[in-house]
């Protein structure tokens, strides 16, 4: 007997599935596919156990004739690409024209299709034993049956996992393709009951409602930025809600969904200063890059991409979810709407300039330097746009209210403050030294051995944001110059309580020496809940906090602003 031979059709067919099919979801996921390949507008999924007992989908696409229906169950038949060359650059789902055959070789499958109304073909394969073509009459499109999967391949069964497990893959699959082309009906049964049910929708936010919830989607915040070439669009979670329910992640490269890695730490990386470190946010983002720069094909399962300049494209999202932070459409809110298009924050509710007391020098003492100074301090390219200031009202010496385009806005007085002062320090730490004064009389600081440690580590850096600190053996300081964040600034306390801070590991997290050290210290400078604030004092913050790169968060994860919609107000009061 010849030691090789060729396999038989049906064991090559076998071996595929075992690439193609891992579960009853890739079987979903492969069949879906194919209908919206074959431009089906509308697609109709059936499940039965899981997918394991039975798995049916059902599309108006263009149909089989019938040679062609014949053709689909052989190996590598496609209608797709007809030579290598064409592989460069398909934008259809499939182009191997290895599912049919393969699922068909471990299951029994039926497949019903027309290509126009009326005289349509049934072809059923057993095991991948492809029957008699048989006459049906139906509409255009094509129904595919998968039942009993695995049936004839024991060694597959036991990875099967339970209903339950199966079913959980299957709903990942249906979602991930219902928010990729959200211009197809699509309905889900499972075990004969209906779960999904989705009209074409107009946009993702649409889309993502269907699926989770109008008010699941109406908190997201939208990321729409063009960075040369990459196009960044999608819906991010507000920093406030971060970490309140499970994150969830959607990832489209070129209109195909993905999981990529590098993207969502570039996105991640964007949140760094408003949420904890090691917070991870629910993003669901759609990356548009020129095709000569993406390489799909890398992935049997088509998964992952490939990028030309990964590096690219990840500081494309970055820029673009950090645009989409700083603006006030991302401000925590009261009910479930946000009002605030971004940018807005700085364009409250028209008022009449004339009616606002200038800012005098001497109430403008909060932020030592005029906003402008202070900026240039760090950046000298750097000037503040010119912003028409709401009259502010302080409440419980804590907020402070104002107006806005679309409802009532408060701002948290310590928290804006401190994201002010992270940002300068900031700028300070990478960029140039900040405006400092001379102590009149030095003050001499007595530190515990921790705090002492905490100073020699950071003493370099105390320098570059404007101390003056000499150390004088043991662990005593003389501290000759402070920079002047504002009037109340207490500095032996704040320097004290910073040192405190950095001695312990309790800011620890992805951040940086820079950044541990720029938010400890804004947050023991800053204005404290509780002071009372004058009107150009109220005035300043609020310009500086316009100001800055992220207006709406605090620098913990918390929000510096609270809009309360005037829709909310209006169902509140019953007027609507
Ligand atoms: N739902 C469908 N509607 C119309 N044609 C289909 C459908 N499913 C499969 N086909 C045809 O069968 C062929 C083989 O499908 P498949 O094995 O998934 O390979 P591929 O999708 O890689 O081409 C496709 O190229 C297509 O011509
Ligand atoms: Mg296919």
């Amino acid at each position: 007997m010849p030691r090789i031979a060729v396999l038989a059709r049906t064991v090559v067919d076998q071996i595929a599935a075992g690439e193609v099919v891992e579960r009853p979801a890739s079987v979903v996921k492969e069949l879906v596919e194919n209908s919206l390949d074959a431009g089906a507008s509308t697609i109709d999924i059936a499940v039965d156990d899981g997918g394991r007992a039975r798995i049916r989908v059902a599309d108006d696409g263009i149909g089989m004739e019938r040679d062609d229906a014949m053709l689909a169950l052989e190996r590598h038949a496609t209608s797709k690409i007809h030579e290598a060359n064409d592989l460069v650059g398909v934008l259809s789902f499939g182009f191997r024209g290895e599912a049919l055959p393969a699922i068909a070789s471990v299951s029994e499958l039926e497949v019903e299709t027309a290509s126009a109304d009326g005289a349509g073909t049934v072809i059923r394969v057993v095991g991948g034993e492809i029957g008699e073509a048989r006459d049906a009459a139906r509409r255009r499109g094509t129904t595919i049956t998968v039942s009993r999967l695995f049936f004839n391949a024991p060694s597959r069964q036991p990875f099967l996992r339970s209903a339950r497990s199966e079913w959980r893959g299957i709903s990942e699959v249906v979602t991930a393709l219902a928010l990729t082309r959200r211009d197809v009906r699509l309905s889900v049964v499972h075990d004969g009951k209906q779960v999904v049910s989705l009209p074409p929708a107009p946009s993702l936010q649409s889309r993502l409602a269907g699926l989770w919830g109008a008010p699941f989607a109406e908190r997201l915040v939208p990321v729409d930025d063009v960075q040369g070439a990459i196009h960044v669009s999608g819906l991010i979670e507000r920093p406030a809600d971060v970490g309140t329910s499970g994150r969830r992640l959607f990832l489209t490269v070129n209109g195909r969904a993905v999981r990529d890695h590098g993207i969502v730490r570039a996105a991640e990386q964007a949140y760094r200063s408003t949420v904890p470190a090691g917070a991870r946010p629910t993003l669901c983002l759609d990356v548009i890059v020129p095709a000569d720069l993406v390489d799909v094909n890398v992935h049997p399962m088509k998964a992952e991409v490939r990028f030309r300049d990964r590096w690219v494209v990840e500081r494309a999202v970055e820029h673009a979810v950090r645009h989409a932070l700083g603006g006030s459409a991302s401000a925590a809110t009261m009910g479930s709407r946000a009002w605030m298009t971004p940018g807005s924050f700085a364009q409250p509710a028209a008022v009449d300039v004339e009616v606002l007391a200038p800012v005098t020098p001497a109430d403008d003492g909060l932020l030592a330097t005029t906003t402008a100074e202070y900026y240039a301090a760090g950046d000298a390219s750097f000037t503040p746009a010119p912003i028409d200031v709401p009259p502010l009202v302080q409440l419980a010496r804590t907020y402070l209210m104002f107006e806005g385009e679309g409802g009532v806005v408060l701002i948290d007085q310590h928290s804006a403050h401190e994201r002010i002062l992270y940002e300068r320090f900031m700028r300070t730490l990478e960029h140039g030294d900040t405006p400092s004064q001379r102590l009149l009389f030095p003050m001499t600081l007595h530190l515990g051995p921790a705090e002492g440690e905490a100073f020699e580590a950071h003493q370099e850096l105390f320098a570059r944001l404007g101390f003056e600190i000499e150390g004088f053996g043991g662990h005593t300081l003389i501290v000759s110059s402070v920079p002047m964040p504002h009037p109340r600034f207490d500095a032996p306390r704040c320097l004290r309580e910073t040192l405190d801070a950095l001695s312990g590991d309790r800011t620890a997290g992805v951040a940086t020496r820079h950044e541990r050290l720029a938010a400890t210290l804004a947050c023991k400078a800053a204005i404290k809940a509780g002071d009372i604030l004058s009107p150009g004092e109220m005035r300043a913050l609020f310009t500086a906090l316009a100001s800055t790169t992220l207006p709406a968060h605090d620098v913990h994860g918390r929000s510096t602003i609270v809009q309360l919609p005037w829709d909310e107000i209006e169902r509140r009061f019953g007027r609507r």
